[in-house]
């Protein structure tokens, strides 16, 4: 059991990367809050895991409303005592859209949900980890974070600033105990298509020679697999910095 009575919150949990990270993490005995907007998905994953024998629970956040932020930490220690590992992992694409046709309602709603959420959780959390001595961040970024042609303006800029600020914070609290790293997945089996609306028929042209190279979609437990790494002790010296998981896609750049 690599995370016996750690406590973890992970986000976006409901669906995808999220549901297969909170699974892993129960079954390596960590007690999980699983935290999503889709309140019944996030029961039905805590369902799953207490019906193997583990420990979850499950509430519902907005991760771009800071007092929903706050109850997701909040119950994590009013349920389990204190939080360890923090999975920053919701998420949702844009429409490929070129910088020239980007909606601001769009723009904002996506940096408030793949960027602003992670910054609102992890400052929540902060206070806990200092206390401690002691915690773990990990971020859901994408290879769409390093790379320019993998979605459209507004989702690779989110994910670029999620890398920013996932190396501020490892750098940053490196000395209080505190690790933060971020994955970039490349092309994974999830639900995530359902978050992109109105696709943009240039936009999406001109990444199809970058998906063309792709050399398989992976599964959503081979990224919680590297979740697993960097929330356990195995991976101790790892801070600061970006592991991508894409089977060799962006290799090739
Ligand atoms: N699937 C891919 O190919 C891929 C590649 C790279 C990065 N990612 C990133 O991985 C992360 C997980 O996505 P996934 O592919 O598993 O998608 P998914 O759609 O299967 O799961 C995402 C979950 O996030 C939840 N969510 C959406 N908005 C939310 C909000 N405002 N507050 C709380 N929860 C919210 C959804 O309800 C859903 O359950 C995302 O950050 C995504 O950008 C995905």
């Amino acid at each position: 059991m690599k995370l016996k009575d750690k406590v973890a919150v992970v986000t976006g949990a409901a669906s995808g990367m999220g549901k297969a990270i909170a699974e892993l993490y129960a079954s390596e005995g960590a007690k999980v809050i699983v935290a999503d907007l889709n309140l019944d998905g996030a029961q039905e994953v805590v369902n799953g895991i207490t019906a193997n024998g583990g420990s979850a629970t499950a509430v519902q956040v907005n991760v771009a409303k800071q007092e929903d932020v706050d109850n997701m930490i909040d119950t994590a220690v009013s349920t389990y005592g204190t939080l360890d590992i923090l999975v920053n992992n919701a998420g949702i694409m844009d429409g490929f859209e070129p910088v020239g046709d980007i909606l601001d309602e769009r723009w904002d709603l996506i940096f408030d949900i793949n960027t602003k959420g992670v910054m609102r959780a992890m400052r929540k959390a902060l206070p806990i980890f200092l206390e401690k001595g002691k915690g773990n961040i990990i971020n859901t970024a994408s290879t769409g974070g390093l790379n320019g042609a993998h979605a459209g303006a507004t989702y690779g800029a989110s994910k670029h600033a999620v890398i920013g600020l996932t190396k501020n914070t490892g750098y940053m609290y490196a000395q209080k105990g505190i690790r933060c790293n971020a994955i970039a997945p490349g092309a994974v089996a999830t639900n995530i298509s359902a978050s992109m609306k109105n696709v943009n028929p240039f936009g999406i042209e001109r990444t199809k020679p970058v998906q063309g190279v792709i050399p398989r979609v992976g599964q959503p437990e081979e990224i919680a697999q590297v979740a697993l790494f960097l929330a356990s002790d195995e991976s101790s010296f790892v801070n600061g910095t970006v592991v991508t998981a894409d089977g060799g896609w962006t290799a090739a750049f």
